[in-house]
C-alpha cells in the first residue's frame, strides 16, 4: 500500500510514576504528507520516542488526535490497535528488532504469519523484500551472523512485510558507524521513493536528517522548528561560522597578554609593541564587527 497522510493534533502525553508527572508531549502538532519522508530531531528526553510510539499504536495519548489516512489512531480500542500495528505501520527501533534464533528470511516472514498470510504469498514477499534491501544472499543467516547495518536492513524488510503504508524508524542508525548508517538511510530513501511509503524517522545524526524531505525539531514535547534540508545545512554553517569567529576572538586575548609580558620583560621594542598591539586589536574589532553584522552581540 502506498503512503498515507499522518496528522497529529494537540497531542498530549503525561506519564505518571507514583505522584510524579512527566509531560512528555505538550500539545504537539505535526503534518506529514502521504509519501513524504521526514526526520525528527531534538534533544534527548524531548518526546521523540513518545510521539513515534503513539503514532505507531504502541502507546496511548493522554489527549489529542492522531490520524493515519482515515484511521483515527487515538480512537482505536486495544483489539483494533493490534490490527492497526499489523497492517498500517511498520516500526524499526534502534536495536533488538530481530529474533536471534530465526534466520533473516524467517524474521521477515514472521509478521506475515502473524497476520495470517498464505504461505505462497509469504515466500514470494520475503524474496521481494530481501531484494529491496539488497540482502538476498543473507537469507539464511542468523542476526548474529549479520553486521549491524545488515540487521537493520532486515528489520526494515520485516517492518514492510505486511505492506504498511507508514514506516516509523526510531534512531534506526543510532548504533551504526557512518558508512552503515548511510547505507541504511539510502535503503529507506529508496523505499520512500520506489514504494511511496510515508517515512518518519527520528535521528540524532544531522547527515542522516539531511537525506529527508523535511526536518522537524522537537523540544520539550512540541515541534519548535521545521527546516528543509538546505536550510538545516545553512543553519549549521552559520552556527559554525559564528563559532569560528568567537574562537578567533578568544584566541586574541592571550596573544595580547603575551605581548604585554614580552614588552615589560624588554623582549620587544616599544615600536614593535605598539604596532603588534594595534594589529591584534584591529583583528579583534573586525571580528566583533562581523558578529554584530550577523546580529550577534558580544
Ligand atoms: N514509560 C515512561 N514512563 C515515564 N516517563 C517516561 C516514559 N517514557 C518516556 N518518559 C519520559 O518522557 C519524556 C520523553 O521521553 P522520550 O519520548 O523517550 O524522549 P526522546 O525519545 O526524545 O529521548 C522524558 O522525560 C522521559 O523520561
Ligand atoms: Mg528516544
Amino acid at each position: 500500500m502506498k503512503g498515507l497522510d499522518v496528522e497529529v493534533r494537540d497531542l498530549i502525553k503525561v506519564y505518571r510514576i507514583g505522584k510524579v508527572e512527566v509531560q512528555a508531549l505538550r500539545g504537539l502538532d505535526m503534518d506529514v504528507k502521504a509519501g513524504e519522508m521526514i526526520a525528527i530531531i531534538g534533544p534527548s528526553g524531548s518526546g521523540k520516542t513518545t510521539l513515534l510510539n503513539i503514532v505507531g499504536g504502541l502507546d496511548q495519548a493522554t489527549g489529542g488526535v492522531v490520524h493515519v489516512g482515515n484511521t483515527e489512531v487515538t480512537a482505536l480500542s486495544a483489539v483494533q490497535l493490534v490490527e492497526y500495528r499489523r497492517k498500517m505501520v511498520g516500526h524499526v527501533f534502534q536495536t533488538l528488532n530481530l529474533i536471534p534464533t530465526l534466520t533473516a528470511e524467517e524474521n521477515v516472514e514472521l509478521p506475515m504469519i502473524a497476520s495470517g498470510a498464505p504461505r505462497k504469498h509469504r515466500v514470494e514477499r520475503v524474496r521481494e523484500l530481501l531484494e529491496t534491501v539488497g540482502l538476498t544472499n543473507r537469507a539464511h543467516h542468523k542476526p548474529e551472523e549479520l553486521s549491524g547495518g545488515e540487521q537493520q536492513r532486515i528489520a526494515v524488510a520485516a517492518a514492510l512485510a505486511n505492506d504498511a503504508p507508514v514506516l516509523l524508524a526510531d534512531e534506526p542508525t543510532g548504533e551504526l558507524d557512518t558508512v552503515n548508517a548511510k547505507i541504511v538511510v539510502d535503503y529507506l530513501m529508496k523505499i520512500n521513493r520506489e514504494l511511496g511509503k510515508t517515512i518518519i524517522m527520528v535521528t540524532h545524526d544531522p547527515s542522516v536528517a539531511r537525506a529527508t524531505d523535511r526536518i522537524l525539531r522537537i523540544e520539550d514535547g512540541v515541534i519548535k522548528m521545521a527546516l528543509t534540508p538546505t536550510e538545516a545545512i545553512a543553519e549549521e554553517k552559520i552556527v559554525s561560522y559564528v563559532d569560528q569567529l568567537r574562537a578567533r576572538i578568544t584566541e586574541i586575548d592571550p596573544q595580547l597578554n603575551q605581548l604585554d609580558k614580552d614588552f615589560k620583560a624588554g623582549k620587544i621594542s616599544g615600536d614593535e609593541y605598539v604596532e603588534k598591539r594595534q594589529g591584534l586589536k584591529q583583528i579583534k574589532d573586525s571580528l566583533r564587527e562581523e558578529l554584530h553584522r550577523m546580529g550577534i552581540v558580544t
